[in-house]
């Protein structure tokens, strides 16, 4: 199965109840053979309305992040979130519905194969490095996980929110600059 085709049975998912709520389905944007994959925790308004993850604020600053390490969603990273549809009025995305969506995360991991995965915030680092992650101790630090490195960084609304926290955030991007040298990206 492609990317696209996946893309493609994922637009009509009814697996948890974020369908009956959804302007549109936010499968994920990028390159599909991009060394490096972001993945946040779930659409928010503009996402929803525009079918592409992180194009609100957050989005922009996002995109300026990424240009400090020369990634860019056009042409050599894919950015995808935890759940697919947008959790009414932006609160976190239940278990259940995380339960429900993350076999398609699962899937494009398998398809894109990335050698390094960014978990953006809180809840994309507890679902996908460990349960109990504390971001606020553990941003930035690196665990190697069935062949993929793997670290989170503080999510991009954290950071228009709490500008204080911007510095350390800035060292977590170089440090995955290095992790890119290192591995040879
Ligand atoms: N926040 C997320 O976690 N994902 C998006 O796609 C947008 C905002």
């Amino acid at each position: 199965m492609s990317l696209t085709q996946l893309e493609e049975s994922c637009r009509d998912c009814r697996l948890c109840g974020l369908c009956a709520t959804r302007r549109n389905v936010v499968f994920g944007v990028g390159n599909p053979d991009a060394d490096v994959l972001f993945v946040g925790e779930g659409p928010g308004e503009q996402e929803d309305l525009q079918g592409e993850p992180f194009v609100g604020p957050a989005g922009k600053l996002l995109d300026d992040m990424l240009c400090i390490i020369d990634l860019s969603r056009k042409e050599n990273c894919y950015i995808a979130n935890i759940v697919k549809c947008r959790p009414p009025h932006n609160r976190d995305p239940l278990e259940i519905e995380q339960d429900a969506c993350i076999g398609y995360l699962e899937k494009q991991m398998e398809l894109i194969q990335p050698k390094i995965l960014v978990c953006l915030g809180r809840i994309a680092a507890m679902r996908l490095i460990r349960e109990d992650y504390r971001i606020t101790r553990e941003h930035g630090q690196w665990m190697e996980k069935n062949g993929v490195w793997m670290t989170a960084i503080y999510h991009p609304s954290a950071l228009l929110r709490d500008v204080s926290k911007r510095p350390e955030t800035f060292a977590d991007l170089i440090s995955i600059r290095e992790k890119m040298k290192e591995l040879g990206i």
